[in-house]
């Protein structure tokens, strides 16, 4: 019997558009992992980053044009929903690209990223269903065109790719999804509150396994990991992520007190 390849099934992930096979392929992965039925085995070349296929649907625009939204009208709500599915949508091809991309490591950083390409997959099927309440679905709305060029920056080497995924966009996450709670908790939407909450929880957890393999893998390759982060940061960011940053919750996501310190430098 053929074994499934999280290679393969990465590949297919990537390069085909239809989102509910995406959203069932990511899960059974995870499955066959978790049940020792998934071969790790390297198999088949890289493709480019620039091969990633995306849906038709949303229509992606330049930050600059997108519309401004406020969460206090129920169309602002459906656009701050529909801009988060969008953030969750390209988080799962986020996971997928540095498992398929980054070869050579060991099976744990494969298991860990498999756990966040099934979970980003979670909070799009959660955000999802949350819109259609609204009376919306994803790709009803224009959506931020940036996400993956940050992806396709860092496709040249994983450092990289950790110190700005995770460590840099995801991490803001940690810092603005507790404000946004507290706004939805002020209008006395639970639902919203809950959903957030949920997601906020996994994302300390993905940050946290970022900052668990650039710490791994700068040692591995002989480098100071603090000073490696801030040369990246520099190097593909275009200067330091705004604040303010939540110290708390990126010291839990292995954040030192001193990087925080250099971000907060301005
Ligand atoms: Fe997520
Ligand atoms: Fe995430």
């Amino acid at each position: 019997m053929a074994v499934d390849n999280i290679f393969t099934i990465a590949e297919t992930c990537l390069h085909h558009t239809d989102i509910s096979e995406k959203l069932k392929l990511t899960h059974h992965a995870r499955e066959l992992a978790m049940k020792n039925q998934l071969s790790f085995n390297e198999t088949g070349s890289v493709q480019a980053i620039t091969e990633t296929k995306f849906p038709d649907k949303p229509l992606l625009l330049a930050p600059r044009d997108m519309p401004k939204r406020r969460i206090n009208s129920s169309s602002g709500k459906a656009a701050f929903f529909h801009a988060l599915a969008h953030i969750e949508f390209v988080a799962i091809y986020l996971a997928w690209d540095i498992l398929y991309r980054f070869r050579g490591l060991p099976v744990e950083f494969y298991q860990d990223w498999l756990q966040v390409a099934d979970e980003e997959a979670q909070h799009f099927s959660l955000i999802r269903n949350h819109l259609l309440e609204m009376g919306c679905d994803y790709g009803d709305l224009p959506a931020h065109s940036g996400l993956w060029e940050h992806a396709e920056d860092t496709a040249v080497g994983v450092l990289a790719r950790l110190a700005i995924v995770p460590r840099c966009m995801e991490a803001r996450g940690l810092d603005v999804t507790p404000q946004m709670i507290e706004k939805f908790k002020k209008q006395g939407d639970m639902q919203s509150v809950n959903l957030l909450t949920r997601v906020l929880e996994d994302e300390v957890g993905h940050v946290k396994i970022g900052s668990f393999w650039f710490k791994t893998l700068c040692q591995q390759q002989g480098f100071e990991h603090q000073q490696k982060y801030r040369e990246l940061i520099e190097k593909f960011y275009n200067g330091k992520p705004k604040g303010p940053f939540n110290r708390e919750l990126r010291i839990i996501a292995g954040f030192s007190n001193a990087e925080i310190d250099w971000l907060e430098e301005r």
